[in-house]
């Protein structure tokens, strides 16, 4: 392995299960103590990831390495791992306790410690005083609590959790990204999460692999896929994007003079390789990086005429879809609450004029 950090590390796995590729070619390394997502639409071969890496799939090609040592012989209660699954999967016949203790049928361990570490369990996902409950007299909350003190109790070194706030209300599920990711850092254990949530990913993670198709489209930081997306499908899976086409009419010293379909003329940086003269390409930008005034702005920073076409109402803020002449779709710009709702109301069809600045612009290839 290359990276010296990395803790797990799939190198070029592959799975398929008859004719159908769950999993193609994926390669990534994860560092120990890190919140990792595997974030991806349904079917995109999330689950099957996390089921090779605790030992309940084996790679079809490829291999799967945790703590520098290949996986392939090693069953899954040998493995370092312990997984929470996405249906609460806590036994109804047993009280709170006994389910939690289940997670140590395989180590011989004295009663009285075996009693201990459930104890040390409850408390870490606060569930004290909580052990002879029944499943039945527990909320949703509570019983994927009793799903992950029953996979902490083994002291992994790395917790597999398969979309494990998945059933709970939006509320019920804010509240419970908090607790995991303050556990995630009180107890130091690798997390390796899964989640179709790009909000939940980007909010808990210190690294996302975005997947797709069974492969990994991109692997960085939240700030770093958000700000800089590597393809129009990143760009689009993660928060609301405007993408505007464009034509690369000239690079000269690492500036790129592009026509773009709606926003003009206009020159910016440009570094990548896809930028070269003559290709087609793709100009995005986030709605709160457009500005919207009724006035033509005196700045100097370039800007285009729109007509407003509907406005939605968030709360905070407000999203307006602006029409552009030559753009596919209107535009949506974000816009503060206060803003929108300012002196002078913005009514449909009203000109406006949006504005951005130079280095709120980014490039991607043409899929
Ligand atoms: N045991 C299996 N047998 C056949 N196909 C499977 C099996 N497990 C998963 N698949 C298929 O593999 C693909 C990826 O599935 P999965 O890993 O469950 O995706 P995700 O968790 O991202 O929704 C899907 O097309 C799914 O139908
Ligand atoms: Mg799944």
């Amino acid at each position: 392995m290359t990276n010296n950090d990395a803790f797990v590390s799939l190198a070029d796995v592959s799975k398929h299960f008859g004719s159908v590729v769950a999993v193609d070619h994926l390669s990534f390394t994860i560092n120990s103590g890190e919140f990792f997502s595997l974030l991806g639409p349904s079917g995109c071969g999330k689950t099957t990831v996390l089921r090779m890496l605790g030992g309940f799939e084996s790679p079809t090609t490829g291999e799967v390495y945790i703590d520098g040592v290949p996986m392939s012989e090693v069953p899954p209660h040998h493995r370092p791992t312990n997984m929470v699954f996405q249906n609460y999967a806590i036994f109804p016949h047993l009280n709170v306790r006994a389910n939690i203790a289940y997670g140590l049928r395989y180590d011989k361990i004295e009663k009285a410690e075996v009693a201990r570490r459930v104890e040390e369990a409850l408390e870490m996902v606060k569930l004290p005083g909580f052990g002879k409950r029944r499943s039945n007299e527990l909320s949703g909350g509570q019983r994927q609590r009793v799903a992950l003190a029953r996979a902490l109790i083994k002291r992994p070194k790395v917790l597999l959790l398969d979309e494990p706030l998945g059933a709970l209300d939006k509320k019920l599920r804010e509240e419970m990204q908090l607790e995991l990711r303050a556990l995630q850092e009180s107890v130091g254990i690798t997390f390796i999460f899964v989640t179709h949530d790009q909000e939940e990913a980007l909010t808990l993670s210190s690294r996302i692999a975005v997947m797709a198709r069974g492969k990994a489209l991109q692997v960085a930081s939240p700030k770093d896929l958000y700000n800089h997306p590597v393809s129009v499908e990143v760009a689009d899976f993660i928060g609301q994007m405007n993408f505007v086409k464009a034509q690369v009419m000239d690079v000269r010293n690492g500036e790129a003079l592009l026509d773009t379909a709606g926003l003009g003329k206009i020159t910016t940086s440009a570094s990548s390789d896809f930028v070269r003269k003559g290709a087609a390409i793709i100009v995005a930008i986030r709605p709160e990086k457009l500005l919207l005034s009724a006035e033509r702005g005196s700045d100097g920073r370039a800007s285009v005429q729109g007509t407003i076409k509907t406005s939605t109402y968030l709360g905070d803020r407000n999203h307006i879809y602006v029409s552009v002449d030559g753009c596919e779709k209107p535009l949506a710009v974000a816009t503060p609450e206060a803003q929108a709702s300012g002196e002078k109301p913005l009514d449909r069809e009203s000109t406006v004029w949006l504005s951005w600045a130079d280095n709120a612009l980014i490039l991607l290839p043409h899929d």
